[in-house]
């Protein structure tokens, strides 16, 4: 560390961490609009803002003086001069302005000045031509990519930004994110238009706008060749003369989890573990499902008006805990009992109603026998086999007998993403084969730097790939049906795998929340946020103890003290 000279950095000296803040709470608030973490869901989220501003205050020297280097100002210019770079700070953290390209413009003059400086009092350095090359700003690495904040902001404000991780979704986020979009930025989408779509409405396509608009023309093409063949497992149904009659999509099945009545008298029958009766409680929208016991058999009703009194505690014995009442026989059904029938697997599921497209509103229907015959005649030609683990923190449906990651999702769900997911494969083909008809050069894969057809081809595999990542966390048995909104809620709203007794089915092959089409849009949307006018970004797949991105910075270019990756990770744990 004795031949290299680091002016100390703003960050080293201060920070305007109130605006940043700020600027990090409003990041978060939902309704904010489209948003690159949308892109796939990740844990521990950097907001944009504290990782934008904790990169440019370390790479931005500080003003104050120093007289082991004799560079600087004094104190009164110093603290004007600091207070002009907070100012450019609480410019750039504010939402409204991360793309702002003035800003932006100007946090890159910073630190192209700073860095000459750097390079100016390291002149003398053996390698100085290497390591000191004032037309070059220094690269960024994060070893820890995650979810891609630090290497996106690295990249906003103009340094070639590398990420890695040892966990491939990350590497495959942070591709998605840095090393993508520029690859691809102001070309036209080339994906086809469906009849009577109003996508490709843009007449230019500028930015990230030609690669969003092929995420949902390809999003749509998908289904549209999925439903050749699934269409008859999402049958619609008859509405009923008050609802206005003919025939209706289907928004959602609901669905109530079942075990074997622990009643002799009853053991014969399979009763309903249901958490709630309730569908909809917005006043004046209000249904419910109402159990009819017939002899030795029940049935469903779902009514409309104002639910009885219990009816939000289902077959609960009570608010709290995994405890019902059988059905038949109000016989306690206890939580050990449960877990033995889950792991004997003998949990089975009942159609406890219908969600339809009923016009302009929703509609709530009583099950049919069809409906639930036919979700029960699905049979996928694949499923995701996979031990699921037992004892995380969190992930308690090991308990009640799922032991592979199929056993979250209903036949049908997994037909359906089955489906889904063997047509992202050959949508990356189409998307190739209809960039070459357009007059794209084949040119080499995104792995070795492609930016051709086959690049494009894989790289919309990705982003649709996502948005089917997007549909398994509204598409499995551990979502809720949310009554405040009748809409379903995704699993991953937190970091756990908790186990529900009734679940809706979403349709994903519907316009609606949890089908395909809405989620490529999504992703689509967040895409489109991406900044694309930047340096190049690479994301790879490493250990951080032992890659080559790292490993080859000298040593004397490591400060122990004053590594910034470290004072990042310092001062965003401060901000969070
Ligand atoms: C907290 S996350 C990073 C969050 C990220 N900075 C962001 O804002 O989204 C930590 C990341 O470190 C990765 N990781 C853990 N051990 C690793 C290792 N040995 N090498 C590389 N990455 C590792 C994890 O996969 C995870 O993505």
């Amino acid at each position: 560390m004795q031949n290299i000279k680091i002016p100390k950095k703003l960050i080293e000296v201060a920070l305007p961490l109130d605006d940043i803040n700020e600027a990090c709470a409003y990041e978060k608030m939902p309704g904010i609009g489209a948003h690159p973490r949308g892109i796939h869901l990740w844990w521990a989220r950097r907001p944009l803002a504290a990782a934008r501003a904790i990169l440019f205050a370390q790479m931005v020297n500080d003003p104050g003086y120093e007289r082991s280097m004799g560079r600087g100002v004094n104190k009164e210019r110093a603290k004007v001069e600091r207070e002009r770079l907070f100012q450019l700070i609480r410019g750039l953290v504010k939402w409204e302005n991360t793309n702002d390209q003035n800003l932006l413009a100007q946090a890159r003059e910073e630190i192209r000045k700073s860095w000459q400086e750097t390079c100016e009092l390291n002149k003398a350095h053996p390698d100085a031509a290497t390591l000191f090359d004032p037309t070059r700003v220094p690269a960024f690495h994060d070893p820890f990519g995650g979810g891609g904040a630090l290497p996106l902001e690295a990249q906003r404000i103009g340094l070639d930004s590398n990420s890695s991780d040892l966990n491939p979704v990350a590497v495959m986020i942070n591709k998605a994110m840095i090393e993508i979009p520029p690859k691809f930025a102001n070309k036209e989408p080339v994906g086809p238009i469906q009849k009577g779509s109003s996508q490709g409405r843009t007449i230019q396509f500028t930015g990230n706008q030609g690669l969003a608009e092929d995420i949902r023309r390809y999003g749509v093409w998908l289904i549209d060749e999925a439903l050749k063949t699934v269409a008859p497992l999402y049958p619609v149904i008859e509405l009923p003369a008050q609802y206005g009659g003919g025939k209706a999509p289907v928004i959602a099945w609901l669905w109530a989890r079942t075990v074997k009545s622990p009643n002799p008298a009853f053991s014969h029958i399979e009763v309903p573990l249901v958490s709630s009766y309730v569908i909809s409680n917005k006043v004046g929208k209000e249904a419910y499902v109402h159990p009819v016991i017939s002899g030795a058999a029940y049935t469903f009703e779902v009514r409309e008006g104002k639910p009885p009194k219990g009816a939000e505690y289902g077959t609960k014995s009570g608010p709290r805990g995994a405890n019902f009442l059988c059905l038949m026989s109000g016989s306690p059904i206890s939580a050990d009992y449960i877990r033995d029938e889950g792991k004997a697997g003998r949990i089975g599921m009942r159609l406890l109603a219908i969600v339809a497209e009923g016009g302009r509103r929703r509609v709530y229907l009583s099950p049919t026998e069809e409906h639930e015959l036919v979700a029960k005649s699905a049979q996928p030609t694949w499923k995701p086999e996979v031990p699921f683990f037992q004892q995380a923190l969190g992930f308690r449906v090991g308990n009640y007998g799922i032991s592979t990651w199929a056993d979250l999702f209903t036949s049908r769900q997994l037909v359906g993403l089955g489906t889904i997911s063997e047509l992202v494969g050959k949508a990356k083909e189409k998307v190739r084969a209809d960039a070459s008809n357009v007059g794209w050069p084949d040119g080499d894969g995104l792995a070795d730097g492609g930016s051709g057809a086959i690049a494009y081809g894989e790289a919309l595999a990705v982003y649709l790939a996502f948005a089917l990542d997007r549909c398994a966390d509204f598409s499995n048995t551990c979502t809720r049906w949310v009554p405040g909104n009748q809409k379903v809620m995704n699993l991953f709203g937190k970091q756990t795998v908790s186990m529900t007794w009734d679940f809706p089915e979403a349709n994903i092959f519907l316009e609606t929340v949890g089908g395909y089409v809405p989620a490529a849009k999504y992703v689509a949307d967040c895409v489109e946020t991406l900044p694309w006018n930047v340096s190049s970004g690479h994301a790879s797949q490493a250990d951080a103890a032992n890659n080559s991105i790292t490993c080859c910075i000298p040593d004397d270019c490591i400060d122990e003290n004053r590594h910034p990756l470290f004072m990042a990770r310092a001062v965003l744990r401060e901000l969070i």
